[in-house]
């Protein structure tokens, strides 16, 4: 099936990213359009994220990032964060058997100390139903921000002789490679304290598409503008 798929889009197997990241951005601006609530759009964002999921998996992607809430968002107003509180408890419990069923595997990256036991347990709950599966790897952010991991990372190397490797076995995203492609969504064009670290060589994809109207056939464009680059690491 994927095969068919690449070679429709001319997408080339051998060279698709091992790792995704997604600022899934616009959610308010949607809703906004439609003349609803904000959290109405949060809830659309929830359909364009399982089908970035379905993609990938479809894909044989390893991972795949999503920043669903940053360490900046508990600044907004009480009732959207609540509002989205909730909605990752709702649709959790939705999902997860389907996560199981794609052989998802679901790791969690941030500083869950701030979020709401029930969130917190109903994320606990999904990693750990889904610890065993071997396909792709769903990196939720959630109260996530960059240079809070970087200086917990830090804290934890306590000062002595350390080396890039040795840091980035301190970050939440140990064990994981680098993203490859980082893709915004909405026509904003900054990281907004996601994987500071991580993205330093990740090749950056921007779209004016509001989260919730990103399907599969965006993902697949993403993916095709990305075979197009040439990534030289600093190199000729
Ligand atoms: C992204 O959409 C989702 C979160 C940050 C939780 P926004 O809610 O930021 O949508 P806009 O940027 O206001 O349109
Ligand atoms: C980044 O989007 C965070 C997430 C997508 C979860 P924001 O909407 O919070 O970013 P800014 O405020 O536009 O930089
Ligand atoms: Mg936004």
């Amino acid at each position: 099936m994927a095969r068919g798929l690449l070679a429709r889009l001319s997408l080339d197997p051998a060279d698709l990213p091992r790792h995704v990241a997604i600022i899934m951005d616009g959610n308010g601006r949607w809703a906004k359009k439609q003349g609803k609530p904000r959290i109405s759009g949060h809830k659309a964002g929830v359909v364009a994220v399982r089908e970035a999921i379905g993609t990938s998996v479809e894909l044989g992607i390893d991972y795949l990032t999503i920043y669903s809430f940053s360490s900046e968002n508990w600044s907004r107003p009480k009732d959207e964060v609540r509002g989205i509180m909730s909605l990752f408890v709702e649709v959790l419990a939705k999902e997860v058997r389907e996560l199981n069923e794609q052989n998802v595997r679901v790791r969690i990256i941030g500083d869950l100390s701030s979020v709401p036991a029930r969130t917190r347990r109903a994320f606990e709950d999904c990693c750990a139903s889904t610890s065993a599966n071997t396909g792709l790897t769903l990196v939720v952010a959630l109260s996530y921000g960059a240079r809070a991991d970087i200086i917990a990372a830090a804290r934890r190397c306590g000062g002595g002789e350390v080396d890039q490797d040795a840091f980035a076995r301190e970050l939440s995203t140990a064990g994981m490679p680098d993203p490859d492609l980082l893709i915004r969504t909405s026509g904003e064009k900054r990281l907004s304290n996601f994987l500071l670290w991580e993205a330093a060589y990740a090749e950056l994809y921007f779209t004016d598409v509001l989260w919730p109207d990103f399907t599969r056939e965006s993902l697949l464009e993403a993916l095709v503008d990305y075979q197009g680059r040439s990534r030289r690491y600093g190199g000729v």
